[in-house]
């Protein structure tokens, strides 16, 4: 197939309903139990594709201009829906926020994410990544999954504070992350309200991870308002000022923001990576090129942000490893008025999905979308891809604010661990992910053998 840059003007829409109706629920099952295989069979079905949860009529954007079309217009199709139950502990921070309160947000707390700053806040992150992975010995099984979110909390801490979180602490914050974490996605999903409000072991240990997270990073900022600039992220909010209004956040308003940075940006980063190793562990030739990359752009030093230019092999990898398993896989926005999408009347409040795996996996955009493949951002091929079929940030006024960030942490780490380690799949262990908040790696035990 030969791919175009962009869709062709005058594009006559097709639109189409799901397979497989089933009275009453619709497809709540066909979601339910195979939610990535659902997705990815849907843009088959037309450019805009109409699935019912049970009395509920939502809508995929499956072709990548619709997809713009919707992110590119936060007025006509904002936040909300579903997802909403997140404020419960993000607050109205920046991922949840809308319209123009959002606007406001963004405008105030950009400057923070800004490229020039983002090389201060990566430089203990190999260093971090050493100090963690020379813990490893040779022979041993670690999971890949748990390896990297303990060792991404622990660069997400140092990103944000820069000092004073003790690892214990971090290791606490990280297991309140992890259950709030999956607390969000089960009410997320849950048809009804009543199950998180019954007094359960799991209902209690939500609230007890929520509040106590919330503890440990309150504390950090009650500390650090009357300390120096550190350099960090916290103190980057803490001074940041509205350009037009010279407001600053409040202090309940850093910590919404923070605990947001921390629920966005770990599981997601170490997904990644657990990924990227997971590949490079069942693809020899892929491994070998990276290693060779890593090996003479670094000659054996720890690699630091000016580094990355000299690794762009690791970065198509690291592409590849987001576009074939997107840690955001699926995300919606609900009509703020009534109307049109794809040739399509869409009355206010009606919800529409968009999904970047739906996006990586569709055949007309990737083809043969199971391959690996990292080839498929080198020169000329990587200009072939259609505008908007590579989203695992998303696009618009709600993409994500740590991209690059999370980009820098990611080939940082890989560099780091590749350039000592080789990591082999446990024989007869499988890949399987699993769907959650994030798409999550799912167990992945791993031998760690030195290089
Ligand atoms: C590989 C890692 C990451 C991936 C794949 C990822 C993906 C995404 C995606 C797809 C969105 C948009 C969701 C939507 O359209 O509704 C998003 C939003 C967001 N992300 Fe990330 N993210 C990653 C890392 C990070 C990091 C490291 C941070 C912060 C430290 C972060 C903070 C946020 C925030 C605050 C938002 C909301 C932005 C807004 O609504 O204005 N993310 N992320």
């Amino acid at each position: 197939m030969t791919s175009v840059k962009s869709a062709p003007a005058e594009k006559a829409w097709r639109s189409g309903t799901a397979p497989g109706a089933l009275p009453l629920l619709g497809h709540v099952l066909s979601l339910w139990r195979d939610p990535l295989g659902f997705l990815a069979s849907l843009p088959a079905h037309g450019d805009l594709v109409e699935v019912r949860l049970g009395p509920s009529r939502v809508y995929l954007a499956a072709h990548p201009e619709l997809v713009r079309q919707v992110l590119l217009n936060p007025r006509v199709f904002d936040k909300g829906g579903v997802f909403d139950k997140a404020r419960q502990l993000l607050g109205n921070s920046l991922s949840v926020s809308r319209g123009e309160e959002h606007r406001s947000q963004r405008r105030l707390i950009q400057p923070a994410f800004h490229s020039t700053k983002i090389a201060a806040y990566t430089t203990a992150v190999a260093d971090d990544t050493r100090t963690v992975t020379d813990r490893w010995q040779p022979g041993e099984t670690r999971d890949i999954g748990d390896a990297m979110h303990a060792l991404l909390m622990r660069v997400a801490a140092r990103t944000l504070f820069s000092t004073g979180l003790d690892e214990a602490t971090v290791e606490e914050a990280r297991q309140c992350l992890r259950t709030v974490s999956h607390g969000i996605y089960k009410r997320t999903v849950a048809p009804l309200g009543i199950m998180e409000k019954l007094p359960t072991p799991g209902n209690r240990a939500y609230d007890h991870a929520n509040t106590r997270l919330r503890e440990i990073v309150a504390d950090m900022i009650g500390r650090r308002r009357s300390e120096a600039d550190h350099g960090d992220l916290l103190s980057t909010l803490l001074r940041a000022e509205h350009p037009d209004t010279g407001e600053k956040l409040s202090e309940d308003q850093v910590l919404d923001q923070v605990v947001t940075f921390l629920v966005a940006g770990s599981e997601t980063t170490a997904s990644t990576l657990a990924f990227v190793f997971h590949l490079l562990g069942t693809l020899p030739d892929v491994e070998k090129r990276l290693h060779a990359e890593v090996d003479e752009a670094l000659g054996g030093r720890t690699p630091v942000y000016d580094d990355l230019p000299a690794l762009p092999y690791t970065r198509n990898v690291i592409t590849e490893a987001l576009r074939l398993y997107p840690p955001s896989w699926m995300a919606m926005r609900v009509a703020a008025q009534d109307t049109e999408l794809g040739g399509k009347a869409v009355s206010e409040g009606t919800m529409i999905l968009y999904s970047a795996y739906a996006l990586h996996h569709n055949p007309e955009l990737f083809p043969d979308p199971e391959t690996f493949d990292p080839g498929r951002w080198e020169g000329e091929r990587a200009g072939q891809v259609q505008r908007g079929a590579l989203l695992p940030f998303g696009a618009g006024s709600h993409k994500c604010i740590g991209d690059v960030l999370a980009l820098t942490e990611t080939a940082l780490i890989v560099a780091t661990v590749a350039a000592r380690w080789r990591l082999r799949p446990v024989p007869g262990s499988r890949l399987s992910p699993e769907p959650k908040a994030t798409l999550e790696p799912g167990p992945l035990p791993m031998i760690c053998e030195r290089r």
